[in-house]
């Protein structure tokens, strides 16, 4: 079925693995009868399973209420003539009417429940989705951006393009993209609400209003494929648990021919002199913190790799490294000090090391710190940028 021309098109399809009813598009029949097949397909698949049956709802962009009526009371009825069963709808709280919608049906049946999947999905989130880690986005895109406004064009960013900044955090890359590079349009999408805010206010501070910020999961993004000619994607595959997820999306929505850039770290490989056993000592436990939460900050030098198996062809990569002698020292010391507060502050906390581990995770960065502003000192940071073009 499809919704009108410029919509994309509604599909259901069943995973009997997963014992999954998934549906994507926009769902806007006219009638009933627009729908047959799906219901149809909807109450075939209820009777094959057994315990609990998952109705998937994550990429519905849109629903009518004919649609919303006529699969209600496909599930009320099943629940009602199978009360063994359990049925789980699935949405997202990108897409905020679905949950009002649904919610209701766990009213009307007990058995009918609502989860919300991004609500709690990979287990660095509830740390990057925070306030607190705004500082750090704040004071890194300072460091990096020297670097990377002449790495980006080796990586085939022009003037012109229509960009996609995926996980964009609190904004300030697409804000110096959008000024350097001019694009002809610029999208920015992240989960954090938090960062989204922040993001916005500074925009409006500077009137800028043509930057296309939006919230999503980049696992799972509303976006039609085969639309940007650029994507980036920075510092935020190797947060998240299941990269090649990501990945596939960015490949997805870059149009044939476009080139999808990535940055990641290598923590482990921090350093700094003076100091530098204890630079060392805790730069290795910062990167086992994050394992800790299923995150790689040791993925920089596997981007080619990543990108290949993506599908991605003529991959270049090159590394950089940020140090204290690229500027104001203070800046360096500002983004270490900013780390310090999130990774022993916080998550370093929240693990349960004891008080003796923390002081000295602590003292690594302090001496980084140190290190960065010492007159005969010097600091680093390295970071691999990499990229792949989608074939034509
Ligand atoms: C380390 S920050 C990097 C932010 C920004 N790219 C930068 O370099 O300043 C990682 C970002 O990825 C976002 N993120 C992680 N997984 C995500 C997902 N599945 N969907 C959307 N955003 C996600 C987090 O909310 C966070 O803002």
């Amino acid at each position: 079925m499809t919704a009108n021309s410029s919509s994309p098109v509604f599909t259901t399809q069943f995973d009997a693995s997963n014992q999954e009813f998934v549906a994507t598009g926009v769902f806007r029949p006219r009638s009933i009868a627009d729908i047959a097949d799906e219901l149809l397909l909807l109450r075939d698949k209820i009777e094959t399973v057994q315990g609990v049956f998952y109705v998937n709802l994550k990429r519905v962009t849109h629903m009518n209420s004919t649609a919303f009526r006529a699969l209600a009371r496909v599930l009320v009825d099943a629940s009602r003539s199978r009360p063994e069963l359990k049925i789980v709808v699935v949405a997202s709280s990108v897409v905020t009417w679905a949950t009002q919608m649904f919610r209701h049906l766990s009213e009307l049946s007990p058995n009918i429940s609502m989860e919300i999947y991004d609500s709690a999905f990979y287990p660095g989130q509830t740390f990057v989705e925070n306030q607190s880690f705004i500082p750090i986005l704040r004071t890194q895109t300072k460091m990096t951006w020297r670097h990377e406004r002449e790495i980006l064009p080796r990586h085939g960013l022009r003037n012109g393009m229509v960009i996609a900044d995926i996980c964009c955090g609190i904004g300030d890359f697409v804000m110096l993209v959008r000024r350097e590079f001019n694009p002809a349009r610029i999208v920015a999408l992240d989960h954090s609400a938090a960062s989204l805010d922040y993001a916005r206010s500074v925009a409006e501070e500077f009137c800028v209003r043509d930057i296309e910020y939006t919230y999503g999961d980049a696992s799972q993004m509303l976006f039609e494929g085969d639309q940007f000619d650029f994507v980036t994607c920075r510092h935020s595959l190797q947060i998240f648990d299941r990269p090649e997820l990501l990945l596939r999306e960015l490949y997805r929505i870059c149009k044939p021919g476009g080139r999808v850039y990535i940055t990641n770290e290598k923590n482990s490989h921090c350093l700094g002199e003076p100091r530098a056993d204890s630079i060392q000592w805790t730069y290795n436990e910062v990167a086992r913190l994050f394992r800790y939460f299923d995150m790689d900050v040791e993925m920089g030098p596997k981007s080619s790799r990543l990108l290949l198996d993506t599908g991605f062809e003529d991959v270049r990569i090159e590394s950089f490294m940020v140090t204290n002698l690229d500027g104001d020292p203070q800046e360096f010391a500002d983004v270490i000090q900013a780390w310090e507060d999130v990774y022993a502050g916080e998550m370093s906390v929240r693990r349960g090391d004891s008080p003796e581990f923390i002081e000295r995770f602590r003292q690594g960065f302090k001496d980084h710190i140190f290190a960065a502003l010492h007159p005969r000192g010097y600091a680093g940071w390295p970071i691999w940028a990499a990229s792949g073009q989608k074939p034509l």
